[in-house]
């Protein structure tokens, strides 16, 4: 069955506070605009999605870094980065109401998405969230939160090259949030005010900008389609020279048709040497060799925004008895769930408790579920995406067919077929298929 849009975005956000993927930030107290808080489910998503791309860009590179900066940073490195002067979005007010709006996103060009009525001029509104620091309420005392993690990279150059003196091309990388004060923070976790990013940093040699930036283009999108994005609602962007940001020569983004339109789901960008040469940071490739300024390229992605996007890649629908998260095994927050067909007969219980206890112990990602009649625990399972339900029955004990004890039914979220395995093949079935 095919969704309205609009219905579908509502289908999925209500899926994820129900079932403890996200919830409103704040919630009890009416909400904090822009800020959403992850449940048990979300974590283990989030969790998934940030382990995959550490796989991707860190462990199986040999030229990648991996770093963990502070969120607060010095307000000079904001300056020098362009930051204070340039991080800005257009604001305009509604003559009549009052409301604000960022000028580019409102429904019809000049009018007040609220009541109509014109918008006054527009102004730059800077989007960093700035704070105090220590006991001192001076103008020195002004930090920023950093909205983005790229910084934290650039101020640790020079540490990574004294403590590891890597050669060109070389990479840092770094998971973690970031704060923009959003005019208008809107569509569920795609535009909000406290969100995580996983950059990296690709430093090069001036003359291979162009060959580093198509590799990452190609790692990007391999990364995509191995993760579950649906790629027929990937595109790529070019981004036109005026759109560029402060420090870009050339960016692409990659958009995803999120069921409110197709917007932005990752960037691209050759940063030149804007940031080091900004930071009066230099280096040496080989030893005599005159000091240089390295050129980056870097490869952007929004966890939250991975978090949707995912979502609606997995939402199906086509049975509408049945609504299910198709996530790959490997991404999906449970990878099985273990019950027993009753829950009020000790000695399957027991058998069930074992083999949960065994696939814990293997995978972590493991569920236990005893409530309601079978057939609830599958669709239950089905709308958070688990991928096999392992359910303990009398022939898992020998009472019906002696050639079936110790054996279990698994059955597949896709398909719902169901197959009987033996317990101690349990784990090589499930690995198999990870
Ligand atoms: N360091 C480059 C940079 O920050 P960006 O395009 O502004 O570039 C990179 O952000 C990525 O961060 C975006 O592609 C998106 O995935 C995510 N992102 C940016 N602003 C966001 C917001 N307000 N809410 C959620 N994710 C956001």
């Amino acid at each position: 069955m095919q969704n309205e849009p609009e219905n579908l975005m509502e289908k999925i956000q209500s899926l994820a506070k129900r079932r403890g993927f996200v919830y409103q930030g704040s919630e009890i107290y009416g909400g904090l605009a822009g800020t959403w808080d992850y449940g048990p489910l979300g974590v283990a998503l989030k969790n998934n999605i940030k382990e995959s791309w550490r796989k991707k860009f860190v462990s199986s590179k040999s030229d990648m870094y991996e770093i963990d900066a502070a969120i607060l940073m010095n307000s000079k490195v904001w300056e020098a980065s362009g930051h204070v002067n340039t991080f800005t979005d257009p604001l305009v007010e509604c003559t009549k109401c009052k409301r604000r709006f960022r000028e580019d996103q409102l429904k019809e060009a000049g009018k007040c998405d609220e009541c109509g009525a014109s918008v006054g001029a527009p102004r730059n509104f800077n989007m960093m969230f700035s704070t105090k620091i220590g006991a001192m309420e001076d103008s020195a005392s002004t930090v920023y939160l950093r909205p983005e993690t790229a910084q934290g990279i650039f101020v640790n150059f020079k540490n990574i090259v004294d403590s590891f003196h890597p050669k060109l091309p070389f990479g840092i990388a770094q998971i973690g949030k970031a704060f923009r004060n959003e005019i208008t923070p809107r569509d569920f976790v795609f535009r909000v005010r406290e969100f995580e990013q996983m950059e990296i940093e690709y430093f090069v040699k001036p003359d291979d900008w162009q060959k580093y930036f198509e590799y990452y283009k190609d790692e990007m999108l391999e990364w995509m389609e191995d993760l579950g994005i649906d790629m027929s609602k990937v595109h790529e962007l070019e981004v036109e020279p005026d759109d560029l940001a402060h420090y870009s020569k050339r960016t692409v983004d990659f958009e995803f048709d999120f069921p409110f339109g197709k917007k932005e789901l990752y960037g691209l960008a050759y940063r030149t040497n804007f940031d080091l040469t900004n930071h009066a940071l230099e280096f040496q490739d080989e030893e005599g060799a005159e000091k240089m300024t390295p050129h980056v390229i870097e490869p952007s992605f929004g966890v939250d925004r991975s978090v949707l996007a995912l979502l609606a890649s997995a939402y199906d629908e086509s049975d509408p008895e049945r609504p299910f998260l198709k996530f790959k095994p490997a991404i999906a927050p449970v990878v099985c769930a273990v019950s027993p067909l009753l829950k009020n007969k000790p000695e399957l219980v027991e058998k069930a408790k074992f083999v949960y206890g065994m696939l814990k112990a293997e995978f972590g990602r493991v569920m236990w579920d005893d409530n309601g009649n079978i057939g609830k625990r599958y669709r239950r399972q089905d709308e958070i995406g688990t991928p096999w339900c392992i359910v303990i029955d009398f022939d898992t004990l020998g009472e019906e067919n002696p050639a079936h004890k110790d054996t279990v039914t698994i059955r597949d979220r896709d398909t719902g077929n169901q197959e009987r395995v033996a317990i101690h093949d349990l784990i090589s079935k499930i690995k198999e298929q990870l």
